[in-house]
């Protein structure tokens, strides 16, 4: 899609991308790539959980440009490294999405080991924070930048046997605000995206469950494409592109919900 005057939104933007090997983050590259920025695909792993081809092979095969920066984002060092080595190549960043993250823990809190909590939070949370830390060094600077972390509706509501994972996607939320007020008059956007459920290969487990994809199904207003409940990654992308581009100039310290109105019950 183009915006009205036939341009595309992202021209000249250069974008890095953290889990966009699968599921929402590699919509939010192909969206990218196909709004005219350069994409870093960033992962442990090149290949989609869900198949396909991987991510910069299918941005470079539509004439996108995009390469793929293997990377553990828990690995804060290698973060460092590896934002600047892009700075350096392209002579410039100006999005930091991340949706690199993981579910957690889940079941009866009583027995969740503490690393696996810590686990949780290094993935979701500073995982995040390094990234958007890496980022806003370049970003300040520049006076200009745009920050899209990924959190959940689940950071907004407490879920059942997903205590670890709530607590992360919360931790979030309000990072974002914290960074926005602090970074605001430095022309830097800093915003976060709340997804409901989505058909990723992260969301496919609970979701097989019955008990729960009823209750999913029933609680959701706005019941898309024949009575289903979960977003396609790219109804996810589509307000990630808002976020990355400059119509959101006045926009930040945003939790911008995408759960056809589940969390709004
Ligand atoms: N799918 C949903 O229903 C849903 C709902 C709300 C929020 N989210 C959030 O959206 C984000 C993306 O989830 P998804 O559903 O696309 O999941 P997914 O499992 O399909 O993709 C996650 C991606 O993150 C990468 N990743 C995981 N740990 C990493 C690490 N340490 N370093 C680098 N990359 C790492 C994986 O390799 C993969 O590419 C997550 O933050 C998730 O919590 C998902």
């Amino acid at each position: 899609m183009t915006a009205s005057n036939g341009s595309v939104r992202l021209a000249g933007k250069v974008a890095f991308v953290t889990g966009a090997t699968s599921g929402i983050g590699r919509a939010m590259a192909l969206r990218y790539a196909r709004e005219g920025a350069t994409v870093m695909v960033v992962s442990r792993q090149p290949n989609p959980y869900e198949g396909g081809d991987p991510t910069h092979e299918l941005i470079r095969k539509e004439g996108g440009k995009a390469e793929f920066l293997s990377l553990d984002v828990c690995d804060a060092p290698a973060v460092d490294r590896a934002v600047d080595a892009v700075v350096e190549r392209y002579g410039a960043l100006h999005i930091m999405a991340c949706s690199a993250g993981a579910i957690g823990p889940m079941g009866d809190s009583r027995e969740v080991k503490i690393e696996d909590f810590d686990r949780c939070m290094a993935v979701n949370v500073r995982g995040i924070f390094s990234c958007v830390q890496a980022a806003l060094r370049h970003f300040v600077p520049a006076r200009y930048g745009k920050v899209v972390a990924v959190s959940s509706n689940f950071g907004m509501v407490g879920v059942a046997g997903l205590a670890s994972y709530c607590t992360a996607k919360a931790a979030v939320i309000n990072m974002i605000r914290a960074l926005a007020v602090e970074y605001g008059s430095s022309g830097v956007n800093i915003n976060v995206l709340c997804p409901g459920s989505t058909k990723t290969a992260l969301a496919a487990p609970l979701h097989r469950i019955k008990e729960i994809s009823d209750k999913f199904r029933a609680a959701t207003p706005l019941r898309i494409r024949h009575d289903d409940y979960q977003a396609e990654p790219v109804d996810i992308a589509d307000a990630a592109l808002f976020l990355a581009s400059d119509e959101s100039r006045f926009v930040t310290g945003s939790a911008l919900v995408v759960d056809g109105g589940w969390s709004a019950i």
